[in-house]
């Protein structure tokens, strides 16, 4: 896979900015990174908050799926890569929150955004990804949750080094999915599951289901083993630890 990147110094999401410009038929393999993302977006409508290009990773890429072909797992696929980027790196203790959260430390450090564009010729699937780099106070006053920053690990790394790296293993990762399919990267997912066996809830427009966490099966579904011994194929919402 090559890449074509832009930057951009501003826009309201980088994923907006790609559909837009996927709709009018550029090519597989543009990027869009964006300097000040004002208005990102995460997973089931919630908002995405990214600081300057000191503190935050913010930027999105095209990638034509041929006519036939499954893009299951595909949010699996890309969190991988972005964890073997950082391990290549020298980051350590970073984990995958199925289906779609990076973690260092054990607090979320990024997340994957895929949107997509159909038409005849086959899936445009917009790959959005978030990386907090550094501290922020504007930022990191909205937010939530407790996180993590890369900096905690490694306060050197630049935005571009981290991109660079990101995009070379995301070239890896996306060819192998699109000969083999999340199948062949199970295995390296399963190895940084961060909630594998431990009491989690999984909240999702269906209802909820509690149970262990297990590990994703080929199509990127999360297998739950609930307390009676049954195991439930989640494809969709959000995890949290139960805690006891
Ligand atoms: C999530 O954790 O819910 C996913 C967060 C994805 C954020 C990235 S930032 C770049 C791209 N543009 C967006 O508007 N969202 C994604």
């Amino acid at each position: 896979a090559r890449f074509d990147v832009d930057h951009i110094e501003r826009c309201d999401s980088t994923n907006s900015v790609l559909l837009a410009r996927a709709s009018q038929g550029v090519p597989s393999g543009s990027v869009v990174v964006c300097d000040e993302q004002t208005a990102g977006r995460g997973r089931r409508g919630r908002s995405w908050r990214s600081g300057n290009a000191s503190s935050s990773l913010t930027f999105s890429l095209l990638w034509r799926l041929a006519p036939g072909c499954s893009s299951a797992g595909l949010s699996l696929a890309v969190g991988l890569a972005v964890a073997q980027a950082l391990e290549s790196l020298n980051v350590p203790a970073v984990g995958l929150k199925w289906p779609n959260d990076i973690w260092l430390f054990g607090r979320k450090l990024g997340g994957v955004l895929i949107e997509v564009e159909s038409d005849e010729a086959g899936l445009g699937l917009i790959i959005g990804i978030g990386l907090n780099l550094r501290r922020d106070a504007a930022r990191d006053a909205g937010i939530d949750q407790a996180f993590a920053s890369l900096d905690e690990a490694l306060p050197e790394l630049t935005r571009e080094q981290v991109l660079g790296t990101i995009l070379s293993q995301l070239a890896l990762r996306l060819d192998h999915f699109a000969r083999a399919g999340f199948a062949a990267l199970r295995q390296d997912w399963a190895a940084r599951n961060a909630l594998y066996g431990l009491p989690v809830t999984v909240s999702s427009e269906s209802g909820s289901h509690t149970g262990r966490c297990g590990h994703a099966n080929a199509e990127g579904a999360l297998e739950l083993l609930t307390a009676c011994g049954a195991r439930v194929l989640i494809t969709s919402g959000d995890l949290s630890l139960r805690l006891a």
